[in-house]
């Protein structure tokens, strides 16, 4: 029997029993006359489905706890919270998909996860602004420059940034803060700048009381973030740049719930103390700063999708 596409060599034809090679084959055939891409990736996902059925030698019982889990994903699914996309992270899926995209020049920041806690419309603040509406944690300076690939300055970037307070909370998961709280949107200065105050963020847990928690916990796994700060950066002819800043002391960077850790995103953060005389206007107590320079790729600037958030 001729082998399904995607099976490959003779350990297929060693463990799938010939009933369950025809069905692949057929389900396979049945998408003959989709669009083109659209029978590629629904062949193979039929022949990888079909594979890994036959590899665990799923059982009914199996089979049946793997619908429920899907049904309560789609359950506990709302628009404030895409328990769907929490497996994507959880599973790797999100940054395979990101890698895909991004294949960039080296000297390019590398880019990391969305998350669920980016709401669009975070307020417009002025150079050295400080994102905490109230006190949430250590202060810190953070600054650096928007950069092209030839290290030439790029005036008028928008960084979008948002991060966790010393609660671990974001604002949309932070009843009793206001909704613009350690969230906000600055534009770079005429030599590429940029510069504001947040606080040092925190480890953090993602959302555990669904399904995708149940599975952390049934394999043993912990729900841990390691501390960092998030940054959308937007410029015209640029790619827009999704990424992170790492603190790189942070706890759980060699085993992030996500898998979203990339080794040039780690950042020292510096502590300084009140009589620096580096501290920013505002800053009373110890503080600690970090520097992260940003490079764009040229390209077309497009918005990440707002993927819906799990408050
Ligand atoms: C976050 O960093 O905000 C995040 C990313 C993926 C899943 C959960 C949280
Ligand atoms: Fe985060």
């Amino acid at each position: 029997m001729r082998e399904p596409p995607g099976y490959r060599g003779t350990l297929a034809a060693e463990i799938v029993p010939t009933p369950q090679h025809r069905i692949t084959e057929q389900v396979v055939s049945s998408f003959s006359d989709a669009p083109p891409r659209l029978r590629e990736v629904m062949s193979a996902l039929v022949e990888h489905l079909h594979r890994f059925v036959v590899d665990v030698r799923l059982t009914p019982g199996e089979w049946r706890e793997a619908i429920a889990l899907l049904t309560a994903t789609g359950d506990i699914t709302t628009e404030e919270r895409q328990e769907f996309i929490l497996w994507s992270d959880a599973l790797g899926v999100s940054m395979l998909v990101d890698a895909l995209e991004h294949e960039l020049p080296q000297s390019a920041t590398e880019s990391t996860v969305l998350g669920p806690f980016f709401v669009p419309g975070s307020p417009v603040r002025e150079y050295g602004a400080n994102i905490a509406s109230q006190p949430a944690g250590e202060p810190t300076w953070v600054s650096g420059r928007v950069l092209t690939t030839d290290g030439d300055p790029i005036a008028g970037a928008e960084l979008d940034v948002w991060q966790n307070g010393a609660n671990e909370l974001y604002a949309v998961q932070d009843p009793g803060v206001p909704e613009d709280h350690l969230r906000a949107r600055f534009t770079t200065r005429g030599d590429g700048t940029y510069g504001f105050i947040g606080v040092r963020p925190v480890p953090y847990r993602i959302p555990s009381d669904g399904p995708v928690g149940r599975m952390l916990q049934a394999t043993g796994r912990h729900p841990w973030r390691p501390a960092h700060i998030h940054l959308i950066v937007r410029a015209p002819g640029y790619r827009t740049l999704t990424t992170h800043i790492f603190d790189s002391t942070s706890d759980h960077l060699d085993s992030d719930a996500v898998f979203a850790v990339k080794p040039s995103l780690l950042r020292e953060f510096v502590r300084r103390s009140p009589d620096d005389p580096e501290a920013p206007p505002g800053i009373a107590g110890d503080w600690y700063s970090v520097e992260n320079d940003l490079v764009l790729v040229a390209g077309t600037a497009e918005e990440p999708v707002d993927d819906g958030r799990t408050a």
